[in-house]
């Protein structure tokens, strides 16, 4: 095998690190940097900045090993050890939703003014998701405008979307359904071919090679069908919400069970949150639009997900016969199980929601209390445990599902709660069991109510 090549990462927020770590991992030498000197001190220290399983074990073992370095702010540096560079800083939201570059542009002029200093053929890879057209026309331009050189001559630009899921991030990095190459050379992208081919060896998957453009909207894509799914079945979840004795579970398993369908993404319940999805089909939508092109569809899948949360608490105030003065306890803060990452949490409508009806809102979760903190700051109650907070409660809502919570029983909110009043939020319990024995609502449950 060739000599592994040097990999600079820019930016070690979640998808910056665990490609750190992951290459780290495989054996190469890693150079990352950052702009925030607090994350850099943890990661030297070998504390993640975030929750992610198998990623405390793994950092640290890449950093006793000498394989994981992490510079503050200094991106040049980083690029001038290696001889690929990665970006992977974040692409927010503009308020209009369109994307934010940046970021995005302060670290092109950053890699640039390294790639004018270096004498080798460096390559430029873009992991963090960006609309059609950034590559070429923005990244591209800064690039060779600081450096003064030119792309696919003296340096290559390739876009490599990064498909990995939160909270299963390293089994998604190390067994991927499949990796995309988006080059402006051909030369880059076989370099970059060449480094996955050595990555997943033996068993190499599927293998994408495209143009610039096409490898950034491939990204974008996955991501609207993805909340597509997830927005089709909260409609037919919401309809069976209309229809005495249909249940939207049964029919996502037969559903599921058609080839064509699948199983995945048909849960019903309070609509996607977290980092990617919300800013991404917001940000498709404001791509389409200014290309000329309305994406009807696309506006309805956000539409859907906007008044998902408040499903759960209309059923939660149904039940209760209003809210007022009502104690109601929240399971799950994380935007999904297995992290604490808040962005774009489904709780935070809801406990605006419950709070504009005057109820008193308690919450719980394994491992977000703390990002919940800094972002509901006290207008809610912190419980310290399922118990703590289902006890006195007047109503409950199961907001994340955890395993944690799927192990309760109808005895455990019997025993706590003030009035047995359970709405379902996540689809977790039998709607046959916990029903004889709570005020029992779920999401698409067709109950009627
Ligand atoms: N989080 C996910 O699950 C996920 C999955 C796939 C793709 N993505 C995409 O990957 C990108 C990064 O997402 P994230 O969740 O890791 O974001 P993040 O906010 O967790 O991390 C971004 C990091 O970039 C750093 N940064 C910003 N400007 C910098 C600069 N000029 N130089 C060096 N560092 C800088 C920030 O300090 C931060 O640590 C986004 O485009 C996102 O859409 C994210």
């Amino acid at each position: 095998m060739s000599e592994k090549h040097k990999i600079s990462v820019i930016g070690v927020g979640y998808v910056g690190l665990c490609t750190a770590v992951g290459f780290a991992t495989k054996g190469y030498l890693v150079v990352s940097s950052d702009v925030d000197p607090e994350k850099v001190a943890k990661i030297k220290e070998g504390i993640p900045p975030f929750h992610e399983p198998r990623l405390t074990e793994m950092l640290k073992a890449a950093i006793q090993k000498g394989k994981l370095k992490c510079l503050i702010n200094q991106t040049e540096a980083a690029v001038l050890e290696t001889d690929v560079t990665y970006i992977a800083v974040g692409t927010p939201s503009k308020p209009d939703g369109s994307i934010d570059l940046q970021y995005i542009e302060a670290v092109s002029r950053d890699i640039g003014k390294a790639l004018k200093k270096s004498s080798n053929y460096h390559i430029v890879v873009i992991k963090s998701t960006v609309v059609p057209g950034t590559a070429q026309n923005t990244v591209k331009t800064i690039l060779e405008n600081t450096s003064q050189k030119k792309c696919g001559e003296d340096f290559g630009l390739c876009v490599n979307p990064e498909f990995l899921r939160q909270g299963s991030a390293f089994e998604d990095t190390f067994n991927a359904d499949r990796v995309v190459i988006g080059s402006f050379d051909k030369k880059s992208g076989d370099v970059i071919e060449e480094v996955y081919r050595g990555f997943y060896s033996p068993k190499v998957p599927p293998i994408i090679r495209t143009g610039l453009a096409t490898a950034e909207l491939i990204k974008y894509a996955s991501n609207a069908i993805l909340a597509t799914k997830i927005s089709f079945i909260n409609t037919i979840a919401n309809l069976c919400d209309k229809i005495p004795g249909a249940d939207v579970k049964l029919v996502a398993t037969a559903m599921g069970l058609d080839k064509r369908i699948g199983p995945l993404f048909l849960d019903a319940g309070l609509g996607y949150g977290g980092s990617c999805f919300p800013k991404d089909v917001k940000a498709l939508i404001a791509c389409s639009k200014a290309l000329g092109y309305e994406p009807r569809l696309l506006e309805s899948v956000e539409e859907v997900n906007h008044e998902q949360p408040l499903k759960a608490v209309e059923l939660c105030k149904k039940l209760l016969g209003g809210l007022e003065g009502k104690r109601i306890a929240l399971l799950g803060l994380a935007f999904k199980p297995n992290t604490d990452d808040m962005r774009e949490a489904r709780v935070v409508p809801i406990v605006c929601e419950l709070l504009r009806e005057g109820a008193i809102v308690v919450a719980y979760d394994p491992v977000a209390v703390n990002m919940a903190k800094s972002l509901l700051k006290d207008t809610i109650l912190y419980a310290s445990s399922v118990v703590e907070c289902l006890n006195n409660a007047d109503g409950c809502i199961v907001v994340t599902e955890w395993d944690e919570f799927r192990k309760l029983t109808p005895n455990d909110f019997r025993k706590y709660m003030k009035q047995p009043v359970l709405v379902d939020g996540r689809r977790i319990y039998d709607p046959a069991e916990f029903g004889k024995k709570l005020k029992f609502a779920a999401i698409g449950l067709g109950k009627g109510l």
